[in-house]
């Protein structure tokens, strides 16, 4: 008997690929996903705790939830209400006592026994928690999945032993774990069966790879692009996300020898002050991240890089804000994502002086956000005129029109055939908007099966 599971997901890619995992494992019962939760047999929402209010947007969307699990089981049918993810792992007992109507709450390493969980819930009268740790386990019991079309994401690593002093991802997703080499080629080979052309590696902190081979051999992430980079099919490789103090010399090689390791790299630095990024324990300096970000671009000279930000963290005066804005300027950023300081419970930062008014926050966001949406208009406008390889990998807003993203990840907008999506095709860049490209078709390098890599683009 086929039934409706409905899945929302909030925050990070790791969690659109939990997301898809869980309807892998579920597929076997019968689970079938639905696009809205109306008459959803289970409904589960994958939840983020990075930033405030995360948890109180899960709260009113249960409310939600619980008026349409309410009219169902009037009329007779049930509906498994579930909430997954790292709100989840961070309260868990407490989402039981405030949302009693809610049959399950999981964490991110408890996938595996989604099956099981459901068996219990049917028989439970109140929710099944399960919000342990031990991520191996979790990888071996996860199936191969069923492809997620031309761009597919591939966990590799999990969890975070950094402990930056704002961050709850060290407390929801647990230890760093590397998975072993062996799973990730095989899963790798796997996408690539089932279509995909391209593979993002994730981890909350995938640099921090470090992957058995047959029990021995330890392979980094520079290794590890390199073999799945190898699989027959895999044309474009890209990672994310990255901790700077630990980008070695391998990546950087890596960067400068594999042609389908794409040029962009998402590299938070959080901030430009020596002061403030001591005070987050981020283990690296300004100028450190200056250099780093020369060896990247000295190895490949077209890499665009991105970042993500925040302002207002305790202690920022107006000189390490401005020590920021100047990195911006130094560094130059293709795309960035920039954040309110925002107090997370259990970590560190809450309790240090000289707390940042919010009017300031918001002020400096708005002065970083300026700043940084110029630098990605003008990434944009410099691609104007160049042509670039587009994996198309989607319908476009109108008839006629599909939606691939260039080698530095940016949105292109092109006039093609539905049939072309998978298609690897040159595009010739006609304008540049905020967020996007529009360019028209002007080959396929290979019939579609195009040359990996791209390195049309040069900076200035
Ligand atoms: N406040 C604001 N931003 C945060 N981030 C993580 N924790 C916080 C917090 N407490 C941001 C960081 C990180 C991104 C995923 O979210 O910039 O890189
Ligand atoms: Fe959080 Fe820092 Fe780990 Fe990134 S490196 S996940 S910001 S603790």
């Amino acid at each position: 008997m086929t039934k409706s599971l409905y899945i929302k997901t909030y925050g990070c890619q790791m969690n659109v690929y939990d997301s898809a995992r869980m309807a892998d494992v579920l597929a076997p019962l019968g689970f079938v996903p639905v696009e809205v939760p109306d008459e959803a047999d289970m409904v589960i929402l994958n939840t983020c705790h990075i930033r405030e209010k995360a948890a109180e947007k899960v709260y009113s969307e249960l409310g939600r939830l619980r008026r349409l699990k309410q009219a169902r089981s009037h009329g007779g049918a049930d509906m498994i209400l579930a909430v997954a993810g790292c709100v989840a792992q961070a309260e868990g007992a407490e989402i039981a006592r405030r949302a009693p109507y809610v049959d399950m709450v999981f964490g991110p390493q408890a996938y595996h026994r989604l099956p099981e969980m459901v068996a219990r819930a049917g028989r439970a009268g109140g929710a099944v928690l399960d919000t342990d740790f031990p991520p191996e386990a979790k990888f071996d019991h996860l199936p191969a999945g069923s492809g997620q079309g031309v761009n597919a994401f591939l966990t590799v690593q999990e969890g975070c032993d950094k402990f930056c002093t704002f961050c709850v991802v060290p407390y929801t997703r647990g230890a760093e774990f590397s998975r072993p080499v062996a799973d990730v080629l095989a899963e790798a080979r796997h996408l690539a069966d089932a279509g995909a052309r391209e593979v993002m590696l994730l981890g909350q902190n995938v640099n921090a790879y470090h992957g058995l081979v047959e029990g021995k051999e330890d392979w980094g992430l520079g290794d590890l692009i390199r073999g799945v980079a190898a699989v027959d099919g895999i044309e474009r490789v890209r990672y994310t996300t990255s901790y700077p103090a630990e980008v070695d010399a391998a990546l950087i090689a890596a960067h400068r020898e594999v042609p389908e390791l794409m040029p962009f790299l998402h590299l938070p630095v959080q901030s430009g002050s020596d002061r403030v990024l001591a005070a987050m324990n981020r283990r690296h300096t300004a100028d450190q991240y200056r250099r780093l970000a020369d060896r990247l671009r000295q190895a490949r000279p077209d890499l665009a890089l991105a970042s993500d930000f925040i302002v207002g963290f305790p202690g920022e005066s107006d000189t390490d804000f401005q020590a920021t804005l100047d990195l911006v300027t130094d560094v130059g950023f293709a795309q960035a994502y920039s954040f309110k300081y925002s107090p997370r419970p259990g970590t560190p930062a809450p309790m240090m002086d000289a707390q940042v008014p919010e009017p300031v926050k918001s002020q400096r966001l708005a002065t970083l956000q300026d700043l940084l949406a110029e630098q990605q208009r003008h990434f944009n406008d410099t691609c104007v005129g160049l042509t670039l390889t587009v994996l198309l990998d989607r319908p476009g807003r109108h008839p006629g029109q599909l939606v691939g993203r260039s080698p530095y990840m940016q949105a292109v907008h092109v006039d093609a055939a539905a049939a072309e999506v998978g298609a690897i095709v040159e595009v010739r860049i006609d304008a540049a908007l905020a967020n996007s490209l529009g360019g028209t078709v002007v080959g396929s390098p290979d019939g579609g099966r195009a040359a990996p890599g791209d390195g049309t683009r040069q900076v200035a």
